[in-house]
């Protein structure tokens, strides 16, 4: 079939032929890498419509409210699947055998433990460190622990890079909240599953007993799966262009953890609670609504909207479930969930937002679940961090396994001076 092309013409004069390519899904891309030797570059601040790469991995449908990893229907993985196959489906394109499982959950194991020497970077920092800060900083720290036998050419040493980081992230995580509320730090257990030793080793201390809540558990497991993967976000893109002239994969993934921390994207999830907190009670959301609502304030509902959905984040809506059921669970009647509710009835009957297509996101309820686990706020986005590591390297490694791979390096439209005549300060 003759390849489609798309003509670029101004004022008449055909500039360019650029050929059109299909994904398997999803929208035709215009392949413009051949613009600049015609005379002219694309303009898209934010990459509203700019396709980046080419991936295998995550599928997201915004008007549909379509997520799907490696194609599995997101609410299918976080209902019939644990986090560690989801790991396995990201890294490996398709679901793992018993055994394949089996393997993988042994190899993680062999990895939980964080070297000794790593402890000390923690006693750096103040007592009032935000846990996010900790974390980047111990992250991008591991690389100076992995650098002399990686090379990232070599898939098998790129797969251990991720095996190790999908496996060390939770020890780093609670070691992060350990140190900011001044207990022990507590080393994994690997007879227990990947949520239950995360818990664990957040709340276990060395005078009592410990004994994981399983609906807790089986909560924090599918707010792991929720928050895996999502396409080419922020922190992920900021992963593939640090990855892309060939950094350190820890180095990447701190990266990413920093990119993820800002309030307009992972940091969401802890703004939403501090805004649900700030509200304070239902009485007060019109306020709140119409702060939201005026051009003139900068002030957005932290956990609505989304660059992608322009329909409900199918995330959402099992966090949603899942947020039901953990407080129905234990018992815990949340005056902020009560606010929450009333925000995305009020939300979802507004002009304003139904028009701007303004839904609640994943951060919306992740942190009144998280809240009533007993997480602190702070926590909130360390443990999205968490979650996306697996996300974030399987799209490192899927860059680097790709031929021709080119270090990202975008251009611009220029704005400043040009040609002006500098004058020394004083006459030598
Ligand atoms: C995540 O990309 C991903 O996939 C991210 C993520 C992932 O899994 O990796 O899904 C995780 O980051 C979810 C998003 C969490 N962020 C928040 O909840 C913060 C609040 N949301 C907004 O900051 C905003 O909605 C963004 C950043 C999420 C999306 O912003 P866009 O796509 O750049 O859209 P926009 O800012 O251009 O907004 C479009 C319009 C604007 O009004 P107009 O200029 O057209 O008049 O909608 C308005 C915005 O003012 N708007 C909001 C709003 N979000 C957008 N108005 C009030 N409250 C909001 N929350």
């Amino acid at each position: 079939m003759a390849e489609t092309k798309a003509t670029l013409s101004i004022d008449g004069k055909v500039i360019a032929d650029l050929p059109i390519h299909s994904g398997s899904a999803g929208l035709d891309v215009i392949d413009i890498r051949t613009l600049g030797s015609h005379g002219y570059f694309t303009y898209d601040p934010g990459f509203l419509a700019t396709a980046s790469c080419e991936s295998a991995i995550t599928y997201i449908d915004g008007d549909k409210g379509i997520l799907q990893h490696r194609g599995y229907a997101i609410d299918d993985l976080a209902k019939k699947a644990d986090y560690l196959e989801v790991c396995y489906i990201l890294l490996n394109g398709q679901a793992p055998t018993l055994e394949q499982y089996d393997e993988f959950k042994a190899t993680i194991n062999n990895h939980t433990m964080v070297h000794e020497k790593l402890v000390h970077f923690f006693h750096g920092f103040l007592p009032d460190a935000h846990p996010m800060a900790m974390v980047c900083a111990v992250v991008g720290a591991l690389s100076s622990f992995y650098h002399s036998d990686l090379d990232i050419d070599d898939p098998k040493q790129r797969m251990r890079s991720a095996h190790r980081l999908i496996a060390k992230m939770p020890t780093i995580a609670a070691m992060s909240y350990k140190y900011s509320i001044g207990q022990p730090f507590v080393y994994p257990r690997n007879d227990l599953s990947y949520a239950e030793n995360f818990l664990h080793m957040m709340f276990s201390v060395p005078a009592e007993k410990y004994i994981v809540n399983p609906t807790i558990a089986k909560a924090m497991d599918r707010i792991f799966t929720l928050h895996a993967d999502h396409e080419q976000n922020a922190s992920t893109s900021t992963v593939r262009l640090a990855g892309s002239s060939g950094a350190n994969p820890y180095a990447c993934i701190a990266a990413g953890v920093a990119s993820l921390w800002g309030p307009a994207h992972g940091g969401a999830n802890e703004a939403c609670l501090t805004m649900l907190e700030e509200i304070g009670t239902v009485d007060r959301i019109a306020e709140f609504v119409a702060k939201a609502k005026d051009k003139n304030d900068p002030f957005r509902l932290m956990g609505f909207g989304h660059r992608v959905y322009k329909n409900f984040d199918p995330r959402a809506t099992v966090m949603r479930e899942t947020c039901h059921d953990v407080l129905k669970e234990l018992n815990i009647q949340d005056p902020l969930l009560d606010i929450a509710m009333e925000l995305e009835r009020i939300a979802l009957e507004d002009e304003y937002f139904v028009s701007k297509k303004l839904y609640p996101n994943v951060d919306f309820y992740s942190g009144i679940i998280l809240k009533a686990i007993g997480i602190p706020s702070s926590m909130f986005t360390v443990i999205f961090a968490m979650s996306r590591t697996v996300g974030w390297i399987s799209h490192w490694d899927e860059m680097l396994s790709q031929p021709g791979q080119k270090i990202g390096r975008p251009r611009q439209k220029y704005t400043g001076e040009i040609d002006r005549e500098f004058v020394p300060l004083k006459v030598k």
